[in-house]
């Protein structure tokens, strides 16, 4: 797995950090916390807790520290974490600190690190990898090839869209590989299922990190891990770019998101409607499923139209699922709403705006396509034309070559024509990562993968608006495209405005 070439004496030194496991047959053992039995070394190998790069983690509890040799011999003495001073390592207080528990002053580690039983010829093999182990890559990455892992539903109601979305993956990295990869190395795609529920994407996840050892995640189909996925990646240091169907910004180092999300969607509305609609602090509802993610995007929505001293903002939150339209309708028109966010189902936006107090006071309506699309189209005239959905991509993003780029792809892996906005993210997705890799280099690294997407400025994935990124931004195109219906043609009419938000000027 890794890029560079080990010495057998390296190389065994890896499989004991890796596995604890002595290449000469030699047992290992270890004896953890206060107990005094000795467990396998296989069950606490060193990358367990230090991590593959050896560089510690930062989860919970007393962090198992950077080890490398770079930063154990540092030639000055230390300050730990947790206050105690330490001079450099070398090999003996090196051989001291794995198997008595003892650092390079003398001090206690604390029992969390284990004490190890191993010949010294094994403590010998183990310090040579540890010289190495910052020159050795990061797993997924081999000489000819590189290891992306996705999470698509192979079961429930998600499958069939996560088939679509394999396929086109599939599709655009074959299209690499035919044309000699990136930097000579071949991008292999590993597909896990995520299962239903959170636990099970979670696990899923650290199957294709711990086990299949892939290099980063490509657009990851998990709306169970919603919220969660900046802080899984960041915890796991793997890139991960494209997730599809999340409510909301992943947030983290290390999740790159080249198409806004609901969020930035209806910013990108909420904008419209006060410079292109020049509406100056109407009565606003807006109207969002009762759970934290849906009131957080709403509250973020409140904040921005605060900014433009819109005051007169109510929130209604619902059930999920049982969408009380009569009751929202009243409520909404007796406040006297001019304009109505809509966050939720397509069918629950045709059923609100169906009733009769709405039909009368017509207030502008405002949804993201991914969530509303033909209910709208269904309005009599005079409500269609007060109807706007925010889109973060159109045809007219598309190049003549992105176009048929694409479709390519979806004919060569059999994608067939459904979900054309997943197909667009994922090949986007694909796109941006695939550039990433060249920017990253033949000896690329994760951190170096993460730093070429962050200068990423203005990258043409051919089907998208223009993809940058930057410290702290983690969008690509953080605004969306705002589409208005024409009632007499029943089809949606681009207004020919995209909305920005990172020009805004507020
Ligand atoms: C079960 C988790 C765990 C495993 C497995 C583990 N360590 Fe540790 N290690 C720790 C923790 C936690 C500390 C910090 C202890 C402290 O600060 O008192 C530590 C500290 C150390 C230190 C002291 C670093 C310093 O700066 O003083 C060294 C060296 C070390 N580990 C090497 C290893 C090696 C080599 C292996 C594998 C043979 C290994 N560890 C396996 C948890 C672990």
């Amino acid at each position: 797995m890794a890029a560079i070439e080990l010495t057998a004496s390296e190389q065994a030194g890896k499989q004991i950090f890796v596995e604890g496991r002595s290449a000469s047959g030699s047992t290992i053992a270890a004896r953890v916390g206060g107990a005094d039995t000795a467990i396998p070394g296989t069950v606490v190998p060193c990358a367990n807790c230090h991590g593959a790069d050896g560089r510690g983690r930062r989860e919970g509890g007393v962090r198992p520290p950077d080890i490398t040799w770079r930063r154990l011999a540092l030639p000055y003495s230390q300050r730990m974490e947790n206050g105690r001073e330490r001079p450099a390592y070398d090999a003996a207080s090196f051989a001291r600190a794995i198997t008595t528990g003892v650092d390079s002053a003398g001090n206690r580690l604390d029992p969390a690190m284990p004490r190890f039983t191993m010949s010294t010829r094994d403590v010998e093999d183990l310090t040579a990898y540890l010289k190495r182990l910052e020159d050795d890559g990061d797993p997924g990455l081999t000489q000819d090839a590189v290891r992306v892992g996705t999470l698509q539903p192979a079961t429930g109601p998600l499958a069939e869209l996560g088939t679509t979305v394999t396929a086109i993956l599939r599709g655009t990295f074959a299209a690499v590989n035919a044309g000699g990869g990136v930097h000579g190395r071949r991008v292999e795609l590993v597909v896990a299922d995520p299962g239903a529920d959170a636990a099970g994407a979670e696990a899923a996840l650290r199957r294709l990190v711990d086990e299949e050892k892939v290099f980063a995640l490509i657009a990851p189909l998990a709306p169970a891990l919603d919220g969660r996925l900046g802080e899984l990646a960041d915890a796991a240091h793997i890139p991960v770019v494209g997730p599809l169907a999340q409510l909301s910004a992943s947030g983290g180092r290390f999740v790159f998101e080249p198409l806004p999300g609901l969020g930035e969607q209806l910013g990108a509305l909420g904008e419209y409607a006060a410079t292109a609609l020049k509406l100056t602090n109407p009565p606003v509802a807006i109207v969002h499923p009762d759970e934290p993610r849906s009131a957080a995007i709403a509250g973020a929505l409140a904040a921005r139209l605060a900014r433009r001293g819109w005051s007169q903002v109510r929130a209604y939150a619902y059930v999920p699922g049982a969408f009380n339209a009569p009751w929202v309708g009243t409520e909404v028109a007796a406040q006297g709403a001019k304009a109505v966010f809509f966050i939720g189902r397509d069918a629950d936006f045709g059923a609100l705006a169906a009733q009769a107090p709405l039909q009368q006071a017509a207030p502008w309506l405002f949804a993201a396509a991914n969530q509303v699309g033909p209910a709208a189209l269904q309005l009599p005239a005079p409500q269609a034309e007060r109807v706007f959905i925010a889109y973060p991509t159109l045809p007219q993003d598309w190049s003549p070559q992105g176009a048929g780029a694409l479709r390519a792809v979806r004919e060569r892996s059999g994608a067939g024509e459904r979900h054309p906005a997943f197909q667009v993210g994922a090949y986007a997705a694909a796109m941006v990562m695939v550039e990433g890799f060249k920017r990253a280099g033949r000896d690329a690294s994760r951190d170096k993968l993460v730093t070429a997407l962050e200068n990423m400025r203005g990258f043409q994935t051919g089907v998208t608006p223009a993809i940058g990124f930057g410290p702290g931004q983690r969008i690509g195109a953080p605004g969306a495209h705002i589409v208005g219906v024409d009632a007499q043609k029943h089809i949606f009419r681009p207004t020919g405005r995209y909305v920005r938000l990172d020009t805004v000027k507020e």
